[in-house]
């Protein structure tokens, strides 16, 4: 009787696998050329294109990164609004450590140099979470039941966090493989007291924080759709450890923080959970 029931079961989220395979495919089809209510939007009227400095146009200013970082560089900074939209580089797909080195490397780093990132490095993070690695079906760099894609991605840097931008925080849109200004000014103190004051929140240059929208998954799968999308962004957090490995950084994965905290410094986003904190800075070679 039992295996009849589990055989049932077995079937029941086989074909409910299938459905969402192909609804999901549809769906990512969908998502790539519609704005949806519940995660990555679409530049509005309002907002502006803002080219990198990698594609040249960038309006920018050139200034000397601020003492919170320790170090001084003088960078140019895009002038960027809330709304604007920034156009990732593109990423890499090969780099000079093997996955297997990556893998045997990987540590939780909490201690990073005064340093801050580049928007190079912001955008191979960002892809390796989510990026879109297949780009006919928009399948991504992290598997995902059913295709469902339940999770959204924010960078929150602080000031001098990143060579090119001012402090804020960025939404990830994979389809465009851009991030869009949420909101900008430091939220680092804010972030280390969400998450119970843990000192590697306030001292890396970026965190990255990943939330879910359960909905996209349980619709599918019902109640086991939780479990999928936590087995998710377990998935996520480890690309993320390898590919900071990868580029000589350091993260480590937070699960310890206050929810509601995180979700304003956010901006409140509809629908959406955190998950995960991870802070990436250089790591400190000992
Ligand atoms: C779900 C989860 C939650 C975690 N939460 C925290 C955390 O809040 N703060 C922290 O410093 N480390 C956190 N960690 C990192 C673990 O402490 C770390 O992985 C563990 O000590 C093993 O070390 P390693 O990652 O270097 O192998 C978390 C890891 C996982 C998987």
């Amino acid at each position: 009787m039992e295996i009849m029931v589990s055989r049932r079961k077995f079937l029941k989220y086989l074909i409910g696998g299938l459905a969402a395979l192909v609804t999901g495919s549809v769906l990512s089809k969908l998502l790539s050329t519609q704005d949806v209510s519940e995660g990555t939007e679409k530049p509005t009227e309002k907002s502006q294109e803002v080219m990198t400095t990698y594609q040249s146009q960038a309006t920018s200013t050139t200034i000397q990164t601020t003492s919170t970082m320790g170090t001084t560089v003088t960078s140019k900074v895009l002038s960027v609004k809330v709304g604007d939209i920034i156009k990732l580089p593109p990423p890499d797909i090969k780099s000079g450590m093997l996955v297997e080195e990556s893998i045997a490397r990987r540590r939780s780093i909490r201690e990073y140099l005064r340093k801050p990132l580049n928007l190079k490095m912001v955008s191979q993070l960002l892809w390796a979470a989510q990026g879109i690695t297949e780009p006919r079906l928009k399948f991504r760099a992290a598997p995902s039941a059913g295709a469902t894609y339940p999770l959204e991605v924010y960078v929150a840097s602080k000031e001098g966090g990143i060579e090119e931008l001012p402090a804020g925080i960025y939404k990830y849109d994979p389809y465009t493989h851009s991030i869009k200004v949420v909101k900008l000014g430091d939220f680092s103190v804010r972030l280390y007291e969400a998450a119970l004051k843990q000192r590697w929140v306030l001292e890396a240059p970026i965190n990255i924080v990943i939330t879910a929208v359960y909905e996209r998954t349980t619709r599918i799968y019902g109640e086991r759709g939780i479990r999928y999308v936590h087995m998710e962004v377990g998935h996520v957090g480890e690309n993320i450890y390898l590919q900071a490995i990868a580029l000589g950084l350091g993260t480590v994965a937070i699960g310890a923080f206050f929810d509601d905290k995180v979700w304003e410094i956010l901006g409140n986003p509809p629908n959406e959970h955190p998950l995960y904190i991870m802070p990436v800075g250089y790591r400190v070679r000992k």
